[in-house]
């Protein structure tokens, strides 16, 4: 797939703002600072699209970028991050649940998950949601350039048997060293098809 456009439609923080047109999608969700936003501009190779912040907790609405007027992804905010008040958390559960339970037009996930890190159970939460609900998942293994080349395969080996997933089913990935984008790409060509 070739990135044509990209437009940021809406930043919704309830139900009343998703769009409304029928336009397949694709959501990325992962804890806090895993990288999500990140991954959005490198594989739409935009700089500066979604913001990035070496602090957890900034994308906090649900952003929603309409990609070659063909199909939204959608960036939700992170899980898991600790220094916000139960309030806070509370409301942003409430937001990615809403959005995981309300949308007809789910068609893929990308679940990432930090490359040195063990999933949280969170994860496990995500993986079993995405189970029950039937909604096709990738495994995106973020933060590549940050371990050599045997720690990936552990990686790849691990996340396999946690999730009980084939390895066809991850992606590792480095926004650093733009790896592991095509393979997202394929990924949108895969299920945005009318
Ligand atoms: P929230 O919006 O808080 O949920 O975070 P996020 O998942 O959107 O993370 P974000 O993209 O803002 O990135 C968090 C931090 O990780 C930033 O400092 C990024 O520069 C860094 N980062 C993201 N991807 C990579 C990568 O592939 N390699 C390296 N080395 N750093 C990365
Ligand atoms: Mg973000």
């Amino acid at each position: 797939m070739k990135i044509k456009t990209v437009e940021l439609v809406r930043t919704a923080f309830n139900e009343e703002q998703y769009p409304k047109d029928n336009f397949p999608q694709i959501v990325i969700v992962g804890r806090s600072n895993v990288g999500k936003s990140t991954l959005i501009n490198t594989v739409l190779n935009r700089k500066n699209l979604a913001k990035t912040s070496s602090k957890p907790g900034k994308t906090r609405g649900i952003n929603f970028y309409l990609i070659n007027n063909g199909f939204y992804l959608v960036d939700l905010p992170g899980y898991g991050y600790a220094k916000v008040s139960k309030e806070m958390k509370k409301q942003w559960a409430h937001n990615i649940e809403t959005f995981l339970n309300t949308s007809k037009y789910l068609r893929h996930a990308l679940l990432l998950i930090d490359i040195r890190r063990t999933p949280t159970e969170d994860d496990f939460l995500m993986v079993n949601w995405f189970r029950h609900k039937e909604l096709p998942f990738t495994v995106v293994l973020t933060k590549a350039d940050k371990v050599n080349k045997s720690e990936i395969v552990n990686a790849v080996e691990g996340i396999c048997k946690t999730f009980n997933i084939d390895s066809e089913r991850i992606i590792v990935f480095s926004s650093l060293k733009k790896m592991g984008v095509s393979q997202v790409l394929s990924i949108f060509d895969e299920w945005t098809k009318k």
